[in-house]
C-alpha cells in the first residue's frame, strides 16, 4: 500500500507524512529529497542555476523511478499537481490524498524558511496568496481526499487520513 500527499508548502505533508509512515509502518519518501539526493544539490540550487522548467522535469522522472515500489507515504512538492502527466504517475501509485491551510496558516508556517525559492519574493504573503488561487483546481482535481489542516495538529491530520484509508479498504 501507499499514500500520496500533495498540497501547498507548508501545509504539512512532511510531518504528516513522517507520522502516517510510522503508524502504518510504510517507509517515507518525498520528492525533493529524492532530487536533490538524485542532483546532489539543494532545490534552490537547482532552482537558480537551471531554473523551474529543469526542475520539473526532474521532477516528473523521479515520479517515474518510484512507480515499481510499494509500501511508502509520498510527500511531494507543492508544484506536482501542475503536469497532467506527473498527476497520472501519482494516481498510478496510490490514492493522494490532499492537504489544505488557509494562506494566513501557511505564511506563518513557513515564514522563517529560507528554502522555498518560489517565496523568495518582496510579498511573501501575497505571493502564496496568488499561487494558491491559480493551483486550487490542479489540487482539487488531483485530490482522491481532502484534509484541511489549518486547525489540526499533524498527529491529528495522520489520524483522519488513516480512518478515511481504512473506511475505504472496508
Ligand atoms: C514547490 C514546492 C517545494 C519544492 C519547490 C517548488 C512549489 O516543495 O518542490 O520549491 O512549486 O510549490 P514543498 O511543497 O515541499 O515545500
Amino acid at each position: 500500500m501507499n499514500i500520496i500527499l500533495i498540497g501547498f508548502m507548508g501545509v504539512g505533508k512532511s510531518a504528516v507524512g513522517h507520522l502516517l509512515a510510522s503508524e502504518l509502518e510504510l517507509n517515507f519518501l518525498d520528492t525533493d529529497e529524492l532530487i536533490e539526493k538524485t542532483e546532489g544539490r539543494k532545490i534552490g540550487e537547482i532552482f537558480a542555476l537551471d531554473g523551474e522548467p529543469y526542475f520539473r522535469q526532474v521532477e516528473t522522472e523521479t515520479l517515474k523511478t518510484l512507480q515499481d515500489y510499494d509500501n511508502f507515504v509520498l510527500s511531494t512538492g507543492g508544484g506536482v499537481v501542475l503536469k497532467e502527466e506527473n498527476v497520472a504517475l501519482l494516481k498510478s501509485i496510490g490514492p493522494v490524498v490532499l492537504l489544505k491551510a488557509d494562506s494566513d496558516i501557511i505564511y506563518g508556517r513557513i515564514k522563517n524558511e529560507k528554502h522555498r525559492p518560489l517565496l523568495e519574493v518582496a510579498d511573501p504573503k501575497a505571493e502564496i496568496v496568488k499561487i494558491l488561487e491559480s493551483r486550487d483546481p490542479y489540487y482539487s482535481k488531483a485530490a482522491d481526499y481532502a484534509v484541511d489542516t489549518s486547525k489540526l495538529t499533524p498527529e491529528a491530520a495522520a489520524k483522519e487520513i488513516i480512518e478515511w484509508q481504512r473506511s475505504k479498504s472496508n
